[in-house]
């Protein structure tokens, strides 16, 4: 499906030349597993989409929860990022509608698995997402793009794709495990696929604030990434973990709980920090209701 034939309206936008326009392609990445990757490309997307941002959620882990997680099965898409990425059909064919105005998804099933052994002898190899992408940053305004909890070709894609990249923290004994790893895997795609890459910053996710283990990983993290943390901090919460088994992101599930209310603070501090150049504000509905609920 052709995402222009049923967004909101495009706001009569030209493709500009030059990947600054359109679209900001932010990567969300920890080869960790389970540290919220994917409820945080979730409920980002919608939250950014629900305050009238057109965003595209792209689902690059064959465990596919991105896709679920908006409600959308992959086994039932005409076409899924293995599609894209091994047979190179064109994205917008691959696009799916969700129950979210202005929210698009390109699914994932299990067939992506054999994407990164089938892409191995493939040209430019790591570029396949970037130029895929390349035709359908004019359509949106943000692109989020959720990896496997792994550095294999699929997030190494993932981060030549990308303008920035968003890393999950997860409150835990082990939380810094990793990230040097992850930081000089950003730093090689900077310096050989994607100089513009930026890190856009460190989200802390499953935060209790009533645990000395949750203070002490804030202060550790604050302490080594300074003003790239996010000042949102995602609680740990049973909603959040529920909202998936619905197919619906949690701003949709249950909009009033602090899960929700953690993510459209995340899309505001998002908007401010990482903000496409050529977003129009007037589109873009007040985000003042989120207010008042504490994380
Ligand atoms: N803030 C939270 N509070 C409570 N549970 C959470 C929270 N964030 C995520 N979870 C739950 O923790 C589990 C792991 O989260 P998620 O799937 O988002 O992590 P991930 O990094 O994408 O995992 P993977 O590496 O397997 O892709 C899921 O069951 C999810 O519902
Ligand atoms: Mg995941």
């Amino acid at each position: 499906m052709k995402p222009s034939q049923d967004r909101a309206t495009s706001g009569g936008r030209s493709s500009p030349p030059g990947r600054e326009a359109g679209a900001r392609v932010v990567t969300i990445a920890n080869q960790k597993g389970g540290v919220g990757k994917t409820t945080t490309a979730v409920s980002l997307s919608a939250a950014l989409a629900q305050v009238g941002c057109r965003v595209l959620l792209v689902d690059l882990d064959p465990q596919g929860n991105a896709t679920s997680g908006v409600g959308v099965r992959g086994e039932n898409a005409a076409a899924t990022v293995y599609d894209v990425l091994v047979d190179d059909i064109p994205v917008d064919d691959a696009i799916e509608p969700t129950a979210i105005r202005n929210l698009f998804v390109v699914p994932a099933t299990i067939d992506l698995a054999g994407a990164e052994i089938e892409l191995v002898s493939a040209f430019s190899r790591e570029g396949k997402l970037r130029r895929a992408l390349d035709t359908a940053r004019e359509d949106f305004d943000y692109i989020l793009i959720d990896c496997p909890p792994s550095l294999g070709l699929l997030t190494v894609n993932a981060l030549t794709a990308a303008d920035g990249v968003l890393v999950p923290i997860q409150c835990e004994y082990y939380a810094l495990e990793g990230l040097g790893t992850l930081r000089r895997n950003t730093d090689l795609i900077q310096a050989n696929l994607n100089p513009a890459l930026e890190v856009v910053g460190f989200v802390l996710t499953m935060h209790d604030g009533r645990t000395r283990l949750s203070q002490q990983v804030v202060e550790n993290v604050q302490k080594h990434f300074g003003d790239r943390v996010f000042s949102t901090r995602i609680p740990r919460s049973v909603r959040l973990a529920e909202a998936p088994s619905y197919g619906q992101p949690i701003t949709v599930f249950d909009p009033g709980s602090r899960g929700a209310v953690a993510y459209h603070r995340l899309a505001d501090e998002l908007l401010l920090r990482f903000r496409p150049p050529d977003l129009d504000q007037g589109r873009l509905a007040s985000v003042a209701g989120h207010e008042g609920a504490g994380t």
